[in-house]
């Protein structure tokens, strides 16, 4: 024997059902993990790995040469590079004087002693860096795409464009995409520069010469070189 049908609830009560049961499934769900790109990359280099490939071999060729051939082109004096990692691209570099900036105490350490023969070449952790610092060219290679903090790529990118009084040479992929990796985050930042940095113009962009091919992730780049320079009214 069955008993009656229970009665339908009011459409207030299964309002409230509703809305009980999805606030039951929220807090259910597991948080997404915290993100710290900062507390990343000095665990990262506390461990003793590195950079990254991108730092090393035929990718860390291109990049130096690309940049060594435009600081000597356009005879840049000065360069503050945001984002200097474990010194392996710098040792390609000829920069007549530089400043490497770094959220890794780690990294910082290991360049000071690596260029301790270079007096023109100095190293600082980013939150001492001195936002009146002005160099000629700011550089920010195969960093942005690790900005996976919203108000972390906020900072980075107007501390990158303040720093700078004629150039800004930015080597990064350029798309949207949600976090991909627990460091990775591909940001389209030639939009932030549109909408931020108008006294800046895009002058020039040089497609990768190892395009990302998947088969090969360790020596090809989603990375291109972004070519900013401070336009006439900037200054
Ligand atoms: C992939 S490595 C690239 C190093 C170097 N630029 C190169 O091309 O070899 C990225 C570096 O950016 C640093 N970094 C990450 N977030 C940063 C931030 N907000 N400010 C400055 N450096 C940052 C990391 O510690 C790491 O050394």
């Amino acid at each position: 024997m069955t008993g009656p049908a229970p009665a339908p609830l009011p459409s207030s009560a299964r309002q409230l059902a509703r809305s009980l049961r999805s606030r039951i499934a929220r807090l259910l769900r597991p948080a997404p993990p915290k993100v710290d790109s900062a507390a990343y990359w000095e665990d990262r280099y506390r461990a003793g790995l590195t950079s990254g490939t991108g730092s090393y071999g035929r990718l860390a060729r291109f990049k130096a040469e690309f940049l060594n051939a435009f600081v000597a082109e356009h005879e840049v004096g000065s360069i503050i590079e945001f984002g200097s990692g474990d010194g392996a691209q710098l040792e390609l570099a000829q920069y007549p004087a530089y400043v490497g900036v770094d959220v890794a105490e780690t990294a910082i350490q290991e360049c000071r002693a690596k260029f301790a023969d270079k007096p023109n070449y100095s190293f600082c952790k980013a939150d001492e860096f001195d936002p009146s610092s002005r160099a000629e060219l700011t550089l920010s290679l195969d960093v942005i795409y690790h900005l996976v903090e919203d108000e972390v790529f906020e900072a980075y990118m107007h501390q990158l464009f303040d720093a700078s009084t004629r150039f800004v040479i930015i080597y990064s992929s350029n798309t949207d995409d949600e976090v991909a990796a627990a460091h990775v985050r591909r940001r389209l930042f030639t939009d932030w520069v549109s909408r931020n940095r108008r006294d800046f113009d895009l002058i020039q962009t040089v497609p990768n010469r190892y395009p990302f091919d998947p088969a090969d992730p360790e020596n090809t780049s989603q990375a291109d070189f972004y070519v900013y320079r401070l336009g006439q009214s900037g200054g």
